[in-house]
């Protein structure tokens, strides 16, 4: 990454982003949040605009975004930012931490993250603006959707498919060729073993104990 960077958010997810890239010596123009930043210590030094007018007024040469902001259940405001800067023609840059693993037959979409000790494997495709979080695997050859939030510590096994603005929570297991629809939220914890409909949210164990003699 050589160009500016533009931080949208202040936030628990900027801060780990701000973090990941000032570890690779990027050049951080500014941060822009309507909210002070929440963890100062990291955000100390940097130019902070509460308003999107400093990113309005700038050329779209002049920097590259970096969505900022976190993403939990029925939340928006990360894709709506995203399709707003798309469509007035910014670009977002993809940040990948140094200690993830991703093979170099997986394809990252435009402004994914890859948070650190993320497992991409090898035919994976990810889509544009999802977030791959701490410790997360995606196994061989699954094909995520745009705007997903894969949480940390989740696991998803090989050729599982997900539709847009899908959310897996924190440390939930699917097992392999599931199909999840855009919309659908899978809650923290969570092993889904089958196809889910669109906009569903689907939570809780269910441990089923089956003697196979009896099947
Ligand atoms: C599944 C989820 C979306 C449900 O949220 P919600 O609709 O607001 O549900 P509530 O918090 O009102 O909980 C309703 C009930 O379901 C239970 N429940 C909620 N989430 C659960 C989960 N993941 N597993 C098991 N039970 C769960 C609650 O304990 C509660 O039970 P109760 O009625 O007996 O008290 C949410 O709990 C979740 O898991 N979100 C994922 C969070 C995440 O991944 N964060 C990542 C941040 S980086």
């Amino acid at each position: 990454m050589t160009s500016s960077l533009v931080i949208l958010g202040a936030g628990g997810h900027a801060a780990v982003l701000l973090d990941t890239l000032l570890e690779a010596s990027n050049k951080i123009e500014a941060i822009v949040s309507p909210n002070p930043a929440a963890n100062g210590q990291i955000f100390e030094g940097l130019s902070v605009y509460d308003t999107d007018d400093y990113i309005l007024n700038s050329k779209v040469s002049d920097f590259k975004l970096i969505n900022g902001v976190g993403s939990i259940p029925g939340s928006h405001t990360r894709v709506n930012l995203y399709r707003k800067f798309r469509a007035l023609g910014f670009e977002f840059e993809r940040v990948i931490s140094p200690t993830a693993t991703i093979s170099s037959y997986a394809v990252l979409g435009v402004g994914v993250q890859v948070m650190q000790g993320a497992i991409i494997q090898a035919g994976a495709i990810i889509g544009e603006n999802t977030i791959v979080n701490t410790g997360a695997i995606v196994e061989h050859d699954c094909v995520i959707g745009s705007h997903n939030h894969i949480a940390p510590g989740v696991v998803l096994s090989g050729q599982v498919t997900t539709g847009d603005e899908v959310h897996i929570g924190t440390g939930a297991c699917v097992i392999q060729c599931v199909s999840i629809g855009s919309g659908s939220v899978v809650g923290a914890g969570a092993a889904v073993t089958k196809d889910l409909q669109a906009n569903v949210i689907a939570y809780g164990p269910k441990t089923t104990v089956v003697n196979p003699m009896d099947k």
